[in-house]
């Protein structure tokens, strides 16, 4: 399949793996290139940009095909070393960044100056047509379904894809609730040119995290997840379960007063236990809603594969069946 985006990237199918915490490290985003889409490793969990590019070189020993790195930039204290990032990405010659969090201006110049795309993640058109109107290349449009951070908006993709549609000149991908290819010919319907997708590829064989978190993703339904953080205004979509119980307690408690050292139990540093360990009930750990499609752990290249088929066959067939028996019904 050819859009925007697969010209754009280099890749065969429109279809990229999201950066997520814990999850992103090589193994994931090499299986995901290596199967035609855009595998991203995430930058932040490596811990220093030395350690990323190390792991960006174990990616490339993995596939020779491009794969992105994803950079978020959070509110911090104390923030990483975003210089030391922006270097250790340049340096290794990757030429596809993911941005999200914060408004990526200021990184801009030198990426574009070493040649890298940049895709942002935006969860509102108006901030989707501010990354367009400071050179970003394309974004990912992440709707309130999504597992992570929807932002405070809490605008569905039905609503919000054909509305970056009507707004957008850069092209844009689908995020958020994306899962096999039903949601891809939905995605180009509203006028993406094609998706993203973070907690679908969790529940695969190739995603370097424990059987646990895998096992729970193919247990969990759509009602599963919970918004946490919402008072902070830092709104977070994760799988339910006893810390998030105990989270939820402490902001109906605490109301406006809550503070992020309240929740530090919860939030803090959880992800290694969650994802390596297994732990599943050690802290909140972002989730979609699309946990509900998720019914099996096929390998990242069934995935994709079977994927594009179903995409080929819902507009080859069934949408082409449907509107040929319209175009008969009109011409007789
Ligand atoms: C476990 C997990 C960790 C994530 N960590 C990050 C992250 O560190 N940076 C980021 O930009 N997005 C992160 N995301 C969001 C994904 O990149 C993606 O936008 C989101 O999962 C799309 O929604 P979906 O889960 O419904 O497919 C994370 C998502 C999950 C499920």
């Amino acid at each position: 399949m050819k859009t925007r985006i697969t010209e754009l990237f280099g890749i065969e199918h429109p279809i990229i793996q999201g950066g997520m915490h814990y999850v992103g490290f090589a193994e994931m985003a090499a299986a995901v290139s290596q199967a035609g889409g855009l595998g991203i490793i995430t930058g932040l969990t490596q811990g220093s940009p030395e350690n990323l590019a190390k792991e960006i070189a174990r990616c490339r020993q993995m596939t020779g095909k491009p794969f992105g790195v994803n950079l978020t930039f959070l509110p911090a204290l104390t923030p990483p070393d975003y210089p030391g990032y922006i270097r250790a990405i340049i340096e290794s010659g990757v030429k596809i960044v993911e941005t999200a969090g914060n408004n990526p201006q200021k990184w801009l110049p030198a990426l574009k100056e070493a040649g890298v795309r940049v895709i942002h993640k935006c969860t509102s058109v108006r901030h989707s047509l501010k990354a367009e109107s400071i050179g970003c290349d394309a974004v990912s449009v992440d709707g309130f379904e999504c597992g992570g951070h929807p932002g405070e908006d809490d605008v569905p993709n039905f609503i919000l894809l054909p509305r970056a549609a009507e707004e957008l000149k850069i092209p844009f991908v689908a995020s958020g609730g994306m899962a096999d290819g039903r949601s891809l010919v939905a995605a180009l319907s509203l006028g993406a040119e094609g998706m993203n997708m973070g907690t679908r590829f969790m529940a695969t064989k190739e995603a370097p995290i424990h059987d646990n978190v895998k096992q729970a993703l193919v247990a969990a339904s759509e009602l599963d997840t919970r918004l946490v953080m919402r008072p902070l205004r830092n709104t977070e979509r994760v799988l339910k379960n006893a810390a998030v119980d105990r989270l939820l307690e402490k902001e109906k408690e605490l109301g406006a007063a809550i503070e992020f050292k309240d929740i530090v139990a919860e939030v803090g540093g959880v992800y290694p236990r969650i994802m390596k360990q297994g732990e599943m009930d050690a802290g909140a750990w972002s989730c979609g809603m699309v946990a509900g499609l998720i019914h099996d752990i096929p390998t990242v290249k069934e995935l994709i594969d079977r994927t594009m088929r179903e995409a080929e066959e819902i507009i080859g067939r069934r949408l082409a069946r449907m509107a040929q028996v319209t175009l008969s019904t009109a011409a007789s």
